[in-house]
């Protein structure tokens, strides 16, 4: 029978979840879903975002400018919305048990969609350190905003993400707390990794 463990990681804007996450997917062979393109999606949609997100297509994933500071506001408004948020619980659960292995990274996988999961890190790192990543990758796209704007934009978004009801933004009792801010990618990845094989060994005992 095929194996199931999912990894839940969580974090503020730009702390590195993803780039964490592809890397420990690419490792264990795990499939890895980006939950905050879903919202960004929903939000890019326009309409009413219950409606775009009970109707969201694979298509709707592909749209290019889903990772612009835009979307990005977009995305934290219709993800306060419980309905938005319900619509998206079932494939995002399904994705997590599936046959080989699951990442997922959003701001509620070890809260809200998968409790349960095998490993849960929430991933951090400072205000300015994430904001100056943020812009470095931005105005390597072309972007023209300031790290000021950029800084000032997370702030705003992650603010938003830890008030709402629906789902805040807030660590697992049980997730192991990973702040990037000195860490270079590589070290970031290999405390990921550790703390999976750790639990991993575990469960063969
Ligand atoms: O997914 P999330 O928004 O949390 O962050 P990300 O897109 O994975 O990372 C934001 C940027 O920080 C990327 O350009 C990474 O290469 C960079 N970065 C990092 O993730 N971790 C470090 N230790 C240093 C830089
Ligand atoms: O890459 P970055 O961390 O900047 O943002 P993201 O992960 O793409 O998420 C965009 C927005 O979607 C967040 O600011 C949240 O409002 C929302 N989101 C959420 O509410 N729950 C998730 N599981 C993932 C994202």
């Amino acid at each position: 029978s095929g194996m199931r463990f999912t990894v839940a990681i969580d974090g503020p804007a730009a702390a590195g979840k993803g780039t964490i996450s592809r890397a420990v997917a690419a490792h264990f062979g795990f499939g890895h879903l980006d939950t905050g393109l879903l919202y960004r999606a929903v939000g890019a949609k326009g309409g009413d975002p219950a409606a775009a997100a009970a109707g969201l297509e694979p298509a709707d994933l592909e749209r290019g400018d889903l990772r612009s500071a835009e979307a990005g506001q977009a995305a934290s408004r219709v993800a306060a919305l419980p309905e938005v948020r319900a619509a998206l619980v079932e494939f995002q659960r399904r994705f997590a048990r599936r046959e080989g292995g699951a990442v997922l990274d959003g701001r509620d996988i070890g809260t809200v969609i998968c409790p349960e999961a095998e490993v849960k890190l929430f991933v951090t790192a400072s205000d300015e350190e994430r904001a100056r990543r943020r812009w470095l990758e931005l105005a390597a796209k072309g972007g023209v905003q300031s790290e000021a704007e950029v800084l000032a934009d997370l702030r705003e978004r992650d603010r938003r993400d830890r008030e709402r009801e629906a789902a805040p933004l807030r660590p697992a009792p049980d997730a192991l707390l990973l702040d990037t801010t000195e860490l270079t990618i590589d070290a970031a990845v290999a405390k990921a990794i550790k703390a999976i094989e750790l639990r991993q060994a575990q469960g063969r005992e």
